[in-house]
């Protein structure tokens, strides 16, 4: 399969086509499996507050894990011995994702915690903080072949930055700023390794990838963010 292409499919076809042990790290940002308060007045517990399924199509908690668990199971045959993965997730979903990391195979090592210094603002009357946190769930398929040591104090599992904006920013909704992607495709990878993105969304995982002189390889479902992700990489020069 062509490697630095985004392919315009889903990562579950698409993944079944790459060989065993082909990939030196894995960087992923998933479809999260959201709820949105449709009435936030006069709400009673938690529970209410969970009343409407708002992301990509799974109809029930049970079917959006076994989709991540049988993404994370090829990722697991796909991946090199000593490949590392990263993947981003809420912090309601993080100790369903180490259990699945292990249940497929890799090793849960740490979790990383993004600070977003510009949150969306708290709907007070929901009575609910800002979402400023998101996690990064860090594992590997036996010991880490690569760790590019950097200074102590920029080897914390926390980093803080703000959402996309600017000239960065595209349409796509949840896109991560590459102060975000980069340092860890750069402790956990070297030049020349090919790193794999099963939802590519648009393109940050690539072009962090393309930025560092790593190959990619990856997938996504939607064939205008294929296109933004294009257009992004072919304004990265060396
Ligand atoms: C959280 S977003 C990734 C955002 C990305 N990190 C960025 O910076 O733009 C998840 C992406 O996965 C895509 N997606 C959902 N299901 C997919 C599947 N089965 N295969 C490939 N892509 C999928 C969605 O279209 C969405 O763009």
């Amino acid at each position: 399969m062509e490697i630095n292409v985004i392919h315009n499919q889903s990562c579950l076809e698409g993944l079944k086509n790459l060989p065993d042990n082909c990939v030196d790290m894995i960087f992923t940002d998933p479809p999260y499996y959201q709820y949105r308060a449709q009435n936030v007045a006069g709400l009673k517990n938690h529970k209410d507050v969970v009343t409407e399924f708002d992301f990509d199509g799974f109809k029930s908690e049970e079917e959006y894990l076994k989709f991540l668990e049988d993404v994370l199971a090829e990722c697991f045959r796909i991946a090199k011995p000593g490949a590392v993965g990263y993947l981003w997730c809420g912090d309601d979903f993080v100790s369903f994702i180490n259990r699945i990391v292990e249940k497929v195979g890799f090793q849960f090592r740490k979790v990383i915690h993004w600070h977003k210094t510009n949150p969306f603002p708290a709907i007070y009357t929901r009575k609910m903080y800002a979402n400023s946190m998101e996690l990064l769930v860090h594992f590997s398929k036996g010991t880490p072949k690569t760790w590019n040591h950097k200074p102590v104090n920029q080897m914390h599992n926390f980093i803080e930055a703000p959402i996309c904006m600017g000239k960065e920013r595209t349409i796509h909704k949840t896109q991560k700023p590459l102060k975000v992607c980069l340092p860890f495709i750069e402790i956990s990878s070297n030049e020349g390794d090919l790193i794999l993105d099963p939802f590519m969304g648009s393109g940050s995982t690539a072009v962090a990838a393309k930025m560092l002189k790593r190959n990619y390889i990856g997938f996504e479902l939607n064939n205008d963010y294929c296109t933004i992700a294009s257009e992004r990489l072919e304004k990265v020069k060396h």
